[in-house]
């Protein structure tokens, strides 16, 4: 079977493309290259939506969608248009009014849900169930696509293993090997079969390359990595997602050692081109073509957009430098009229491909509505959310909740605010389809459940606890639901500090005093550097942000109507001073011990809070019997897995790799697959894991990819950290 992006090269379409090329002018051709977003002027307060998402804000926005320049046949994509009406309008503009009647494309950042919102990618990644996540972006698709849209610019799948980075809420954490499942996953549950289909819509890999690396996890920063660590760490997601049929690509705002993503040639040309085979279309990030001024990598707007198109990217998101500028640089000569050809090719190969020049008005209000919120649509939601939750602690059985429990104290900002629990990039959601988790605690249960806010999350307003610790001492236990507001992670979110905001835990620390047993839930983007917290509370849920069905699917948790079984996608950090913090690190010369001259902190731990794969369950899971078998082309692992507790539960079978001596230093650990299963009480099953010897190679100090002969160790178990090792030779 030819693979997806080999499925992209129709003959027929191809022979339509020629025609049109064929009578399209050269503005026309600029045109198809451009993006425009549906700019504000009017009716609209972008810092109030942000604290309070609510689509009814968006009725009164006056936008300028610049239709003369439709009706010149100068405009080949909107981005942030919203409603079959308002997209149906604008298409009917290019189809009747200009000369050659090239539909448009209609993109939109759906990025974990459309009006259904579900966790976001981080905390749906703690599942470690792709197809889950293929589900929940089926669905967004489905009322995204209903909504009027043709494109999403998602996945998201940067590599990040710097908490302070804000982003990392919105990718699949710190490993190659889980974040390349869910790219795939995700693509798959976009675009699904068939792009006519009109309950689907092309999908996006970003943001291409190494976005996620910034210095210091500060958004949009300088990024320095080896070509290597390229190849083997952020590039196979994006691999991936081609080998997934991935429609486009987007460019990132960063540099990579020195040239930025969006105008460079041999991330966009030499990789993803001519080694990955990739047919689609690369659209720039928003501007991201202009800032190459800021950059100092290029003169002006023209010099960037021609440094821009001559690297690779095919379609300039909002600088409007390839619609006023290209035709120019072609008249003079500076740029070959044929690398203007191939970006147009590749754009109208989308849309071709989309069913666009067929079906151009894919929906119509009616669909619209009757697609959003659909009872299904809730349901998965609260199912992926319950999935994406991760038991970090839980001490004497504090969890599941007793039944005979008669007061319930709730605490904390984040226990009654729904439209924190959307995270971010949720602009396409409202807070009023939010179920806030002391909605989820009161409808859950029998107790009388006594409820305050304990602080704001900010901390801005001077700290009173004493509500909090009066409501607490007349109860049997506290649920303490802390963490950050959606507005605190997600991008240009960096923070410096990734412990609880404001005075978070000092309210932690009076609910504590009291000792009433205390159960921290929390909600927030990031991982969090939790010491006090971890030592302290007697039970802790990492939630994330949810979603719409955050509050029914963490009562489901905590009263035991489910048994959580996440798992850690990033590593939580003892403090911020260890960051950047990763599992699959190397062992370095001096490994931290307590030998002076070693890799160590004199004021911290060297180990992480909670590892990377880390995540308890309300039963207990045995490893035994490890067998390992080399064969020429594969090693067999095996390893049995016995529920040794009294709950049915699901366990994460993780299986690591360690190439133990190599041309290059190699990570202790790197994961290499997965399994999940379920195992009634006292239920075992053997775990078999079929390891490619093509697939445990790396980059080599001249860039070869290469197999070494020589001793390998691997590790079936839990998480990262713990493990039935075993090891393996290879010969040749
Ligand atoms: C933003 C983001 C990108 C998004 C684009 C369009 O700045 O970096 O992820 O898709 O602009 O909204």
């Amino acid at each position: 079977m030819k693979d997806k992006q080999s499925q992209w090269l129709n003959p027929v379409i191809e022979a339509k493309i020629d025609a049109l090329l064929g009578q399209m002018t050269l503005l026309e051709k600029a045109g198809q290259l451009t993006q425009l977003g549906a700019s504000i002027v009017g009716g609209f307060d972008f810092n109030a939506f942000l604290e309070n998402p609510d689509p009814e804000m968006l009725k009164n926005v006056r936008r300028d969608f610049h239709e003369d320049w439709i009706k010149q046949g100068t405009v080949g994509s909107y981005l942030g248009v919203q409603g079959a009406e308002e997209i149906n309008r604008l298409q009917k503009i290019a189809l009747e009014e200009s000369r050659l009647g090239i539909p448009l494309i209609f993109g939109l950042d759906v990025i974990h849900g459309y009006r259904t919102i579900f966790p976001i990618p981080l905390a749906e990644v703690c599942s470690w169930e792709p197809e889950l996540a293929r589900k929940t972006a089926e669905v967004a698709a489905r009322e995204a696509a209903a909504a009027g849209l043709h494109w999403t610019f998602a996945p998201m799948m940067d590599i990040a293993r710097d908490a302070r980075w804000g982003r990392i809420a919105e990718g699949a954490g710190e490993d190659p090997c889980l974040g390349s499942a869910f790219a795939a996953a995700r693509v798959r549950g976009f675009q699904g079969d068939d792009l006519t289909d009109p309950q689907h819509m092309a999908a996006c890999a970003k943001h291409y390359i190494g976005y996620g690396a910034a210095v210091a996890g500060r958004d949009y920063n300088t990024v320095e990595m080896a070509l290597q660590t390229l190849h083997e760490v952020y590039l196979p997601p994006f691999a991936a997602a081609v080998d997934a049929g991935v429609a486009t690509f987007m460019s990132a705002f960063n540099d990579l050692n020195g040239v930025p993503t969006s105008a460079n040639r041999y991330t966009l040309t030499e990789v993803l081109r001519d080694r990955l085979g990739f047919n689609g279309f690369v659209v720039s990030d928003s501007n991201s073509i202009g800032e190459l001024v800021m950059h100092g990598y290029a003169s002006d707007r023209k010099d960037a957009g021609k440094k821009a198109l001559l690297a690779g990217v095919d379609m300039d998101m909002v600088t409007e430098s390839f619609r006023f500028d290209i035709p120019e640089l072609v008249e003079a000569g500076v740029v070959p009229l044929n690398v203007v050809d191939t970006a147009v090719r590749r754009i109208l190969r989308v849309k071709f491909m989309l069913g666009l020049f067929d079906q151009p008005y894919r929906s119509n209000s009616a669909i619209e509505t009757a697609a959003q919120l659909r009872p299904d649509h809730l349901e998965l939601a609260r199912e992926a959310a319950r999935r994406s939750i991760v038991l970090l602690k839980n001490e004497a059985g504090i969890l599941p909740l007793n039944k005979t429990l008669k007061t319930i104290a709730v605490i904390g900002p984040l226990a009654d605010s729904p439209a924190d629990m959307l995270g971010s990039w949720s602009f396409t959601g409202s807070a009023q389809d939010a179920v806030s988790i002391l909605s989820g605690i009161q409808s859950a249960t029998g107790a009388e459940v006594l409820y305050a806010q304990g602080c704001a999350a900010d901390g801005k307003q001077p700290a009173d606890f004493s509500e909090a610790v009066e409501i607490a001492k007349k109860s049997d236990v506290v649920i303490a639901v802390v963490g950050e507001t959606a507005r605190m992670s997600g991008e240009a979110a960096s923070r410096q500090d990734i412990g609880l905001p404001g005075h978070q835990e000092a309210l932690l620390k009076a609910i504590w005093q009291t000792g009433v047993p205390l159960v921290v839930v929390l909600s927030n983007g990031r991982p969090l550097a939790l010491p006090w917290v971890a030592q302290n509370a007697g039970a802790v849920l990492e939630t994330w942000q949810l979603g719409v069905q955050a509050g029914p699917a963490v009562a489901d948790v905590l009263f035991g109507a489910f048994n959580p079984a996440g798992k850690l996608a990033a590593t939580f950090p003892y403090a911020v001073g260890q960051v950047p913090i990763y599992y699959n690190r190397p062992l370095t010369g001096r490994p931290a011990s307590d030998f002076w001259f070693t890799s160590k902190y004199l004021d911290g731990p060297v180990e992480p809070l909670y590892p990377f794969g880390f995540g308890l369950s309300y039963t207990q899971f045995a490893y035994s019997d490890l067998i390992v078998t080399p064969g020429a082309e594969t090693i067999t692992i095996q390893a049995a897995i016995t529920n040794t507790g009294s709950l049915a539960g699901e366990e994460v079978v993780q299986l690591y790799l360690r190439d133990v001596t190599a041309s290059r230093v190699r990570p202790i650990k790197e994961l290499k697959g997965f399994q999940k299963i379920l195992l009634a009480p006292g239920e075992s099953r053997t775990v078999t894991f079929i390891l490619n010897v093509a697939d445990i190679g790396f980059y080599d100090p001249e860039m070869n990819y290469v197999v070494e002969p020589g001793l390998f160790n691997v590790w079936v178990g839990t998480n990262s950290a713990e493990g039935l090792q075993g090891e393996f030779w290879i010969n040749h």
